[in-house]
C-alpha cells in the first residue's frame, strides 16, 4: 500500500517579511518571501506599517507558494504559522490567515515558535545530523546557544542579556550612516577593510551569556573622538574591525560551550548566519574541534517560511497540533527553548 504524503503549508509573518512555504515529505517545494521596502525610509521596522504590508502580501505569497509547489489545497496535511516571538500586529495577520485556512479546508493547525524554527532550518538541507547538536542562533532579535538532542528537544543554554548580535550590527551601521538593516552592508564593506585596524571593547560574562551593549557603546565613543570626515574615509576598516570583534566574541562563547558540553556537531542559524565572515570562522571553529558544522543556505538564514514548515513537520511527526484558540505571543518563547 502506498504511504500518504505529508504536505505542509507554512506561513511566517513575525516581523517585516511575509513568507509562505510548502513542504512535501520533509522536502521544501516552495519558499516565497516578500520583503517590505517601506521601512527603509524610517531606518527601522514600523510595526503598524509591517502589519498593513503583511495584510496585502499574504494572499499572493501563499498563492504563489502553492502554485510553485504544484499542490492543491485538499492535498495539504496541515497549516502551520509562526506564533511568536515577534510584532503582535504582524503575527496576528499570519495567525488569522492560517486559522481561516485550517477551518475552511478542515486541516489541522500547527503554531510554531520562531526561534525553534530558526534552529530547525538547519535540518532543511541535512536530514541526519550527529546529536547532541550545539546551535548558535544569531538573529536581529535574539542571540542564543541551544542544545538539540536526538528527539529534536531544544535546551537553551545561554542567551544575550541585552542587544542581539544582529541588533548590534544594525545599530553600528546606523551610527556609520548605513541603510537599514545594516548587517549586510557591514558584511559587504568589511570585505574591503582591515579587521585589525581598530579595537572595540566586548563584555566577558560568566557561563554562556552574551552582551552586546558594551561593543556598541565602544563604537559610539570611538566615532565621537574622531575628526570630521574620519568615518567616511575609514568606513571599510571600521566595518571590518567591528564585525571581526562581534564574530570573535560569538565564537569565544561557542568555543567555551563546545569544550564543556562536547556536542557531536555544531550549527549556525538566524539572519546573522548570512554573514560571510561568521560563516567562514564558524567552519574553522568546527575543524579546530574535529566536529562537523552545519550552516543553512542564505535563503534559510534570514526569516523564511521554509523553517516554519520544517519545525511544523517535526511537530506533525510527534502528533503535536494546536487548537483553534491558539494565540500568538510577542515576547520570549513560551515553549522551553
Ligand atoms: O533572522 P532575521 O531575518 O530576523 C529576526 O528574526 O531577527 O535576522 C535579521 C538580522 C538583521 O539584524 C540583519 O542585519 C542581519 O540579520 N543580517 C546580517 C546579514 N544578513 C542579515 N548580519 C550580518 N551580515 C549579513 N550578511
Ligand atoms: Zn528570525
Amino acid at each position: 500500500m502506498q504511504e500518504t504524503s505529508v504536505n505542509i503549508l507554512a506561513i511566517e509573518s513575525s516581523c517585516d517579511d511575509t513568507s509562505a512555504a510548502v513542504l512535501c515529505d520533509g522536502k521544501i517545494r516552495a519558499n516565497i518571501i516578500a520583503g517590505q521596502e517601506v521601512h527603509r525610509l524610517y531606518g527601522g521596522v514600523i510595526p503598524e506599517l509591517a502589519g498593513r504590508a503583511h495584510q496585502s502580501n499574504i494572499l499572493p505569497v501563499v498563492q504563489q507558494a502553492m502554485f510553485k509547489a504544484g499542490i492543491h489545497p485538499e492535498e495539504l496535511s496541515a497549516i502551520a504559522f509562526t506564533r511568536g516571538p515577534g510584532l503582535m500586529g504582524s503575527l496576528l495577520v499570519g495567525a488569522g490567515f492560517a486559522k481561516g485556512l485550517s477551518i475552511s479546508l478542515n486541516k489541522p493547525l500547527i503554531g510554531v515558535d520562531h526561534l525553534q524554527a530558526h534552529v530547525s532550518a538547519v535540518f532543511i538541507e541535512h536530514e541526519h545530523i550527529p546529536r547532541p547538536m550545539l546551535c548558535l542562533l544569531v538573529s536581529g532579535g535574539h542571540t542564543q546557544l541551544v542544545m538539540v538532542d536526538e528527539d529534536n528537544r531544544m535546551n537553551l543554554i545561554g542567551s544575550t542579556l541585552d542587544d542581539a548580535a544582529g541588533e548590534a550590527l544594525d545599530k553600528a551601521a546606523k551610527l556609520l550612516g548605513l541603510p537599514y538593516p545594516g548587517g549586510p552592508h557591514i558584511d559587504r564593506l568589511a570585505k574591503e577593510g582591515n579587521p585589525e585596524a581598530f579595537s572595540f571593547a566586548t563584555s566577558r560574562l560568566a557561563d554562556y551569556q552574551f552582551s552586546f551593549s558594551g561593543i556598541k557603546t565602544s563604537l559610539l565613543y570611538f566615532l565621537k573622538a574622531r575628526p570630521p570626515g574620519f568615518t567616511e574615509q575609514h568606513l571599510p576598516d571600521i566595518c571590518a574591525s567591528f564585525q571581526e570583534h562581534v564574530v570573535q566574541y560569538l565564537l569565544h562563547i561557542t568555543r567555551k560551550a563546545i569544550k564543556n558540553l562536547k556536542p557531536a556537531s555544531i550549527a549556525l542559524s538566524g539572519g546573522v548566519s548570512a554573514n560571510s565572515r561568521l560563516r567562514a570562522a564558524f567552519e574553522d571553529l568546527a575543524q579546530e574541534h574535529s566536529i562537523p558544522a552545519y550552516i543553512p543556505s542564505f535563503e534559510y538564514c534570514t526569516d523564511n517560511a521554509a523553517m516554519i514548515a520544517m519545525a511544523a513537520y517535526q511537530a506533525y511527526q510527534h502528533g503535536s497540533f494546536s487548537n483553534l484558540d491558539v494565540m500568538p505571543y510577542a515576547r520570549q518563547s513560551v515553549v522551553p527553548i
